[in-house]
């Protein structure tokens, strides 16, 4: 296949009524470098909503050495979606503080059935439900030069390209001043596996969440600079 599409879904559960007509609780879906990250940080700030980034949680662990982050590096480096019950627990325990009471958007999670499944006894137990899946689509060919171009701050998460989001300073996060990367999974052999995991593992899941009607779709190639727009427009007024 060599169209790759995000998807956006929408509420799964009964609508959120916590903030008018708009949608507070919200997964982002897509294949790598559709723009998930992306949008999930600039959503955050439109809606003030905390947003839930299994990657970049990982990628912590990672970096600080823990059991957890031992465990899921390997996965990680060989572009392999990290086991279910590792990453299930870690966005369980997320799920329970008390910021996303209001309101989450999840980036990167689920990615597979058994996540989707664990994901509706999370909002089960929390007496809550999905508003919407954002399903965001991409060309493999733009795929593969954004993430080839893609620079990130291990520091703060803030995600920059080397052509279309460049940071003030050559090399260095506007945000946190902490110096930009590529990340391992970057290189082009390892994005390929990547997005063939997401079409074996994750793109089945968005088939559950379009029978409920719960998925708003976005393109991944529109200009950057239109995504507030584009997103007030699917999603509704902040
Ligand atoms: P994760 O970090 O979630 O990676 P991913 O899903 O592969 O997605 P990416 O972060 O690569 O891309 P994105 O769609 O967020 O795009 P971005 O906005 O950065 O996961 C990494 C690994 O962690 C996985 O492989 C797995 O091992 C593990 N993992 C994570 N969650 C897991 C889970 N639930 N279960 C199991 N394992 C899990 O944009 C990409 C680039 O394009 C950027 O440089 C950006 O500036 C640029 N860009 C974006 N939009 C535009 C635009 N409109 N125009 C021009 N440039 C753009």
């Amino acid at each position: 296949m060599n169209a790759i599409e995000i998807v956006i879904t929408l509420p799964f559960f009964p609508q959120s009524e916590t903030r008018g007509d708009s949608w507070t609780r919200i997964i982002i879906l897509g294949p790598p470098g559709s723009g998930k990250g992306t949008r999930a940080k600039i959503m955050g700030k439109l809606y003030d909503l905390p947003v839930v980034t299994t990657g970049d949680m990982l990628r912590e662990a990672v970096s600080e050495g823990t059991e957890l982050g031992k465990l899921a590096e390997g996965y990680m480096n060989r572009g392999e979606l990290v086991r279910d019950d590792i990453v299930i627990s870690i966005v369980e325990d997320r799920m329970s503080k008390p910021d996303v009471v209001k309101g989450f958007i999840l980036d990167g999670f689920p990615r597979s059935v058994e996540q989707a499944e664990a994901l509706d006894r999370i909002l089960n137990r929390l007496g809550t439900a999905l508003d919407v899946v954002l399903y965001i689509t991409a060309e493999q060919e733009t795929i593969i030069e954004r993430l080839s171009l893609r620079r990130s701050c291990p520091k703060c998460g803030a995600i920059y390209h080397l052509k279309d989001m460049l940071p003030e300073r050559e090399g260095i996060c506007d945000e946190c001043g902490g110096v930009l990367v590529q990340r391992e999974d970057d290189k082009a052999k390892i994005i390929r596996h990547r997005l063939e995991v997401y079409e074996k593992q994750t793109f089945p899941i968005l088939e559950r969440y379009e029978r409920v009607g719960k998925v708003r779709q976005m393109s991944g190639e529109i200009d950057i600079k239109e995504i507030p727009d584009e997103i007030r427009r699917v999603l509704g007024p902040p």
